[in-house]
C-alpha cells in the first residue's frame, strides 16, 4: 500500500505550511510531521513528501539524510542522542555513553532486543554550557551525570 498521511496528518501539513512564506520553507516541520506519523523516513515516505512539497525527491533525501534527529532506519521508542563534540567531550560524554552503553546492554548505533532504546552519538546540540549534552526524543537533558542517566532511564523503563 503507497504511504499517505492520515486526515490528522494532512490537517497538521496544511496548518503548518500556513505558517510559512513559501512551501520550501516548511520542510523541516513536514519532515519531522512524516516521521512522527511513520516513524522512520523511507525512500518511499521521502517521495511522498517531495511530491507534496513540489520538491525534487534529491532535494529531499539530502535535507533528511543531512540532519541526525531524521530516521533513515527503525529505532527505538526512545533515541538517545548523546552529543560527543568539544564541549561535551571535554566534560565526560565519554563516560556517560560507557554507562548507557552497560545499563542497556547495547552499543552505540544499536537498539535493545525490546525496541524501546537506541543509542546515537550525535554532533553538538547547540548547549555547550550545559556540556554534557543528551537528547532523548524531543528533550534534552544537559549536566548529565552518571546519577542523572540512572534516573532517566529508571524512569524510562
Ligand atoms: S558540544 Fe555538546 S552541545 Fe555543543
Amino acid at each position: 500500500m503507497a504511504v499517505k498521511f492520515s486526515p490528522q496528518a494532512v490537517k497538521e501539513f496544511e496548518e503548518t505550511l500556513a505558517r510559512y512564506p513559501h512551501k520550501e520553507a516548511a520542510l523541516l516541520p513536514v519532515l519531522l510531521l512524516a516521521q512522527r506519523e511513520f516513524g522512520v523516513l523511507s525512500d518511499e515516505l521521502v517521495q511522498y513528501v517531495a511530491g507534496l512539497m513540489d520538491l525534487p525527491p534529491s532535494r529531499v533525501k539530502s535535507v533528511v539524510t543531512f540532519y541526525t534527529l531524521f530516521n533513515t532506519r527503525e529505532v527505538g521508542r526512545y533515541v538517545i542522542r548523546v552529543c560527543h563534540t568539544l564541549s561535551c567531550a571535554l566534560n565526560g560524554t565519554e563516560e556517560v555513553i560507557e554507562h548507557i552503553k552497560k545499563r542497556l546492554h547495547i552499543d552505540v548505533g544499536e537498539t535493545t532486543p525490546d525496541k524501546k532504546f537506541t543509542l546515537l552519538e550525535c554532533e553538538c546540540l547547540g548547549s555547550c554550557n550545559t556540556a554534557p549534552v543528551t537528547q532523548i526524543n524531543d528533550r534534552y537533558y544537559e549536566n548529565m551525570t552518571l546519577e542523572l542517566v540512572d534516573q532517566i532511564l529508571d524512569s524510562l523503563e
